[in-house]
C-alpha cells in the first residue's frame, strides 16, 4: 500500500474522526473539504525548484526538524544555492549580464504576508538575507541597485565579487561568439531557486533568489524579486513560486495567480497547470519559453507544472527526500 493510501486508510479508521476534527480546525478556510477531511497534513515539509533544491532542502530541513520556523528554513535553504559557485544561475558564480556584471534578484515572504525584496543588487553573496532585512528592518518591501547594496553594507554584509573565473570565461566566449545571440534559459543551466516550506506549526513561508537571465541587458529585473510574480504566500491558502522566463511570469502575476487558484479550490497541481495554460494563451509565440510553477497548499499537498518538459523539484518531509518531475504541457 502506498504511503498516501495508508494514511488515507488510517485516517478513515480509529483516528479518522479525531483527525478530521483537528484538520478542519487548523484549516478554517479549507482548500478542498473532501481531501481535508481525510488527509493528514504533511508537515513540516520543504520543496524547492530544480536539482539544486536537494542541497538547499537539507539546510532548510535542519531547521524544520528542530521545530524551527518556515521563515528561517527558507532563508537558510536558498543561502546554500547562493553560495554554490558551480551553480550558474544563482548568487556566487551566477552568469553575468551582457556587461559582465552579476546582478541578483531575491525575495522572501512569511506567513503574515510580510515580505521583502532586493533587485539588481551587486557584490553581495546573500541577497535573500538582505531581502529579509528589508522585510524586518525597514518600512519598505523592495530596495534596488546601489540603494540595496548600500543598505546591505550598512547591515554588516560584506562586499564580494561574485563573478567567478569560470563564469567570466563563459561570458567572454559568449561575447566573442555572437553578442546579440538570445540567451536560453533552463537549457543547460538551471534557473532560479524558489523554496516553499511549512513548519511544524503549519505556517508557510517562501523564498526566491536568482542571478536571472544570463547575459541579460544591464538593469533587467526578472520575476524573482517581485512579490506575486516569482513568489507568493498566503498562509490561509498556500504558497507558490516560479522559475523560468521571468518576463512571462510577471505578465500573469504568476505565483499570486497560482495561490488564488488554490483559494478557489484547485489542487496545487491544477493551479500550476492553469497558470501555465494562461501563459501559453497570453503569448503569440511560446517557442522555447520555459516557465515552471511549484506550489504547496495548507494540507501540505504539493504540485508543479511547466510549459516544457524538464522542470523538476526537490521535496523533503518526514518520510521523503526526493526529486520529482513536474508534469508539463509540451515537449521541447
Ligand atoms: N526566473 C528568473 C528570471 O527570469 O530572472
Amino acid at each position: 500500500m502506498s504511503r498516501r493510501n495508508f494514511l488515507k486508510t488510517s485516517a478513515l479508521g480509529v483516528g479518522g474522526l479525531l483527525l478530521a476534527k483537528c484538520t478542519s480546525a487548523i484549516n478554517k478556510k479549507t482548500i478542498n473539504p473532501e481531501i481535508t477531511a481525510i488527509t493528514p497534513i504533511t508537515k513540516p515539509i520543504v520543496i524547492s525548484t530544480w536539482n539544486h533544491g536537494l542541497a538547499a532542502n537539507k539546510a532548510a530541513w535542519e531547521i524544520l526538524e528542530k521545530d524551527g520556523t518556515a521563515l528561517d528554513a527558507v532563508e537558510a535553504g536558498v543561502r546554500v544555492t547562493e553560495s554554490d559557485a558551480n551553480n550558474r544561475s544563482v548568487g556566487l558564480g551566477g552568469n553575468p549580464d551582457r556587461e559582465g556584471k552579476v546582478t541578483l534578484d531575491a525575495c522572501i515572504m512569511n506567513h503574515e504576508n510580510e515580505c521583502g525584496a532586493v533587485a539588481f543588487i551587486q557584490d553581495i553573496e546573500h541577497p535573500i538575507s538582505v531581502a529579509r532585512k528589508v522585510m524586518e528592518e525597514t518600512p519598505h518591501v523592495m530596495l534596488v541597485g546601489k540603494g540595496a547594496y548600500d543598505f546591505a553594507i550598512s547591515k554588516g554584509f560584506e562586499h564580494k565579487d561574485l563573478l567567478t573565473p569560470e563564469a567570466k570565461e563563459s561570458w567572454l566566449k559568449w561575447k566573442e561568439s555572437d553578442a546579440q545571440k538570445k540567451p536560453e534559459i533552463n537549457s543547460e543551466n538551471h534557473d532560479t531557486i524558489g523554496m516553499l516550506a511549512m513548519d511544524a506549526e503549519g505556517n508557510i513561508s517562501g523564498s526566491c533568489t536568482t542571478s536571472g537571465w544570463a547575459y541579460k541587458l544591464h538593469g533587467r529585473v526578472g520575476d524573482s524579486p517581485i512579490i506575486g510574480a516569482g513568489l507568493f504566500v498566503d498562509n490561509e491558502v498556500g504558497g507558490a513560486c516560479a522559475t523560468g522566463m521571468g518576463e512571462a511570469v510577471i505578465r500573469i502575476a504568476g505565483s499570486a495567480t497560482v495561490v488564488e487558484l488554490m483559494r478557489q479550490g484547485k489542487s496545487p497541481n491544477e493551479a500550476c497547470q492553469l497558470a501555465v495554460e494562461r501563459i501559453i494563451k497570453k503569448h503569440k509565440d511560446i517557442k522555447g519559453l520555459q516557465v515552471g510553477f511549484l506550489a504547496i497548499n495548507k494540507n501540505g499537498e504539493v504540485g508543479g507544472y511547466s510549459v516544457y518538459a524538464g522542470f523538476n523539484y526537490a521535496q523533503k518531509d518526514n518520510t521523503t527526500e526526493e526529486m520529482k518531475d513536474a508534469p508539463y504541457e509540451m515537449e521541447w
